[in-house]
């Protein structure tokens, strides 16, 4: 799992066109997610869902991952994207399960021999469709 240094945290939280989700047990952090998105291009990218370890495999991943969809999707946000490492199942797993898949590969995104699945999502216009049938 990636670290993301506390400079990069707060650049996530300063930025206007990023954020940061931390959840609470009590006075502990247990769980986060930050993500950054482009109005212009429509996009948003989740750079990081981490669950503490104890917390894990009782649905808090997927709310996260709901959690910033909702805000993308309130955006008007039509792509959702992120990087994964191969071989992280229970990551690539969970945004699987959530309609992600996969478009590509980096080699050596998280360092040498150590490569990213880049996973994609698309979402249509909340509007939708209306089909009359006569
Ligand atoms: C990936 C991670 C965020 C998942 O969080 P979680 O709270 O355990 O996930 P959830 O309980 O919400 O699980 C949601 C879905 O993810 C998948 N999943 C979660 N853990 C899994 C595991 N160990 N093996 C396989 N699939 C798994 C399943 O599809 C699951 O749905 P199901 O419960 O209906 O089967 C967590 O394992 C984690 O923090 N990992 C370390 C950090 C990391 O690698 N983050 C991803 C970086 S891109």
């Amino acid at each position: 799992m990636e670290r993301f240094s506390p400079q990069v945290v707060r650049v996530f939280i300063e930025r206007e066109n990023a954020f940061v989700i931390v959840g609470m047990d009590g006075t502990e952090a247990v769980c986060s997610a930050m993500a950054m998105y482009s109005d212009e291009v429509g996009e948003g990218k989740i750079a990081s869902i981490a669950v503490l370890r104890r917390m894990r495999g009782q649905g808090v991943g997927a709310q996260l991952l709901d959690e910033c969809e909702n805000i993308f999707r309130k955006r008007g946000l039509r792509k959702y994207s992120l990087e994964v490492e191969v071989g992280n199942e229970p990551a690539i797993s969970l945004y699987s399960s959530k309609g992600y898949h996969a478009v590509g590969v980096i080699n050596d995104f998280y360092g040498l021999g150590r490569h990213a699945y880049c996973m994609e999502k698309r979402v249509s216009d909340d509007k939708g469709v209306k089909l009359e049938i006569s």
